[in-house]
């Protein structure tokens, strides 16, 4: 019998994180988050309220469906808080140090069929699970950024997780109005292993002054239909994360097209990451702005 799941709590509260809060709480879910200071669930609420404003002037949720969204979301400082979670999944910084240590402690602290989920988009399921004692109930559940848009959950089995905690996952990711795909723990999974190649080729063209970053772009918005440009993409995803996600694929996998472009290392030395700090390939007014020189 598929396991109940309407309790889920996150750890985490930073673009991924809240983003991930608000599909849970739109879906009616009481979601229990959790971050690791005062400053960071401010700035996680602070996400939560800027993304709902902007759904209820787009007529996505009425004033009332956002106060009721934002009453189902309860912040803590303590892991301990997430006790009777039927599922957690966790969306903090990329460091095996870091995940391995929170694993440990959810382990100790829920209840023993709860499933633990890591939203990593390129360390390793396995190696994450097993600093628990329930390594079957540890999975991926990678959403992608804009999380409130993009309909992608993929949902990372390892060579012990359960397959009705898989299935259970998936029905849930579909509860939450998701398409969920189901690969093996491999750096990238699916869609990053596919898409930061090509979003690396972009920052070597550009350096090596092939093609200026608009005519990349447009090449692959009006030749392709992409949405975005991969520059501009880049901006989005962040060229930090984008660093770190070209960086694993490449230690786990020696192929020469995921060794990050070395603009990429240079403009993060600079400060240089993107929408979230104003400036990356393109200058934004804001986080949300469009693109402006
Ligand atoms: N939060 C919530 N909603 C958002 C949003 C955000 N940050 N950004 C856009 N939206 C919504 C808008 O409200 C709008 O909704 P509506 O049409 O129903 O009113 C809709 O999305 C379209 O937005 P816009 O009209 O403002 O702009 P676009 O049509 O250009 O869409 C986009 C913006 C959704 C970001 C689109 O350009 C896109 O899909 N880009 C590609 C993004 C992508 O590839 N993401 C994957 C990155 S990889 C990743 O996340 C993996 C990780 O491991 C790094």
């Amino acid at each position: 019998m598929a396991r109940e799941i309407s309790t889920v709590g996150v750890v985490g509260f930073g673009t991924m994180g809240a983003g991930i809060v608000e599909v849970l709480a739109r879906t009616g879910l009481a979601v229990r988050v959790v971050d690791v200071d005062a400053a960071g669930l401010e700035r996680g609420l602070g996400h939560l309220e800027h993304s709902t404003t902007r759904a209820v002037r787009r007529e996505k949720l009425t004033e009332d469906e956002k106060t009721a969204l934002l009453g189902r979301v309860t912040t803590s400082l303590a892991l301990a808080d997430l006790a009777d979670c039927d599922l957690v999944v966790e969306a903090v910084p990329e460091s095996i140090e870091l995940k391995a240590g929170i694993f440990r402690e959810l382990d100790q602290i829920l209840k023993p069929e709860a499933v633990i989920a890591s939203n990593t988009s390129s360390l390793s399921i396995t190696e994450i699970g097993v600093h628990t004692g329930r390594p079957g109930k540890v999975v991926g559940l990678h959403f992608f950024n804009p999380t409130q848009v993009l309909k992608l959950v993929e949902v990372v089995r390892t060579v012990v997780t359960e397959p009705d905690v898989i299935a259970d996952v998936v029905a849930f990711a579909e509860r939450l109005g998701k398409s969920p795909v189901v690969i093996g723990d491999r750096a990238g999974f699916i869609a990053n292993a596919l898409l930061f190649p090509y979003l690396n080729h972009a920052v070597k063209m550009l350096e090596s002054k092939y093609a200026t970053r608009e005519d990349l772009d447009a090449a692959m918005r009006y030749g392709c239909g992409y949405p975005m440009g991969p520059l501009a993409l880049l901006d989005l995803i962040g060229l930090d994360t984008a660093y770190e996600i070209l960086d694993t694929m490449y230690h786990q996998s020696r192929n020469r097209l995921h060794a990050p472009a070395p603009l990429l290392k240079q403009m993060i030395t600079a400060g240089l990451l993107g929408r979230k700090t104003g400036r990356g390939f393109y200058t934004y007014d804001g986080p949300d702005s469009p693109t402006v020189v």
